[in-house]
């Protein structure tokens, strides 16, 4: 009997102790997200996500940035971003400077920064969806 109230204790440890180290890793997953934010996207994306008109566009509300397609997510933080085409209806004149020093798992932090901060409610973004992206790029740069 005391040994079955042992083992449960011992089994609600684990629990409690998994539990709180998966809390605190995807803690520090946002701390470094925001991190990499402030050193390397606000100057043009600004602090409050809103960008600047005609210049820079916001990240905060931005149907693609909250949108499905991570994969071209990725991309843009990778390799950065020229085409010069409607995002929201609206252009923008300058040109976004590419991360190439960004480990997946940085790509993951700031994406999941972005797609959850302001008024964005997106879902994060894991590593593993960063690594998915990245061999679909393989593919389609070999077409
Ligand atoms: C030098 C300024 C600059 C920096 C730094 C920068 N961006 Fe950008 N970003 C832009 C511009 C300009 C565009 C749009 C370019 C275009 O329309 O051709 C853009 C586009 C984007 C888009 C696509 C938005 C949409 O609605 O489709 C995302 C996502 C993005 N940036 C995220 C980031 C992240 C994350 C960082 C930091 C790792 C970052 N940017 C750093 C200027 C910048």
């Amino acid at each position: 009997m005391r040994k079955n109230i042992l083992n449960k204790v011992l089994k609600l440890g684990v629990f409690i102790s998994l539990f709180i180290s998966t809390q605190v890793v995807k803690a520090q997953n946002l701390i470094n997200g925001k991190k990499l934010y402030e050193t390397r996207c606000l100057a043009c994306h600004q602090s409050d996500g809103g960008g600047v008109p005609n210049m820079n566009p916001p990240l905060d509300g931005s149907s693609n940035v909250n949108g499905k397609d991570i994969a071209r997510l990725v991309k843009i933080v990778k390799n950065g971003y020229d085409e010069r085409i409607a995002l929201d209806g609206m252009y923008y004149s300058n040109a976004m400077t590419a991360n190439p020093d960004f480990t997946d798992q940085q790509i993951a932090d700031v994406l999941t920064y972005v797609r959850t901060s302001w008024s964005n409610k997106a879902s994060k973004i894991t590593l593993a969806q960063v690594k998915a992206a990245n061999s679909k790029h393989k593919i389609s740069a070999q077409k």
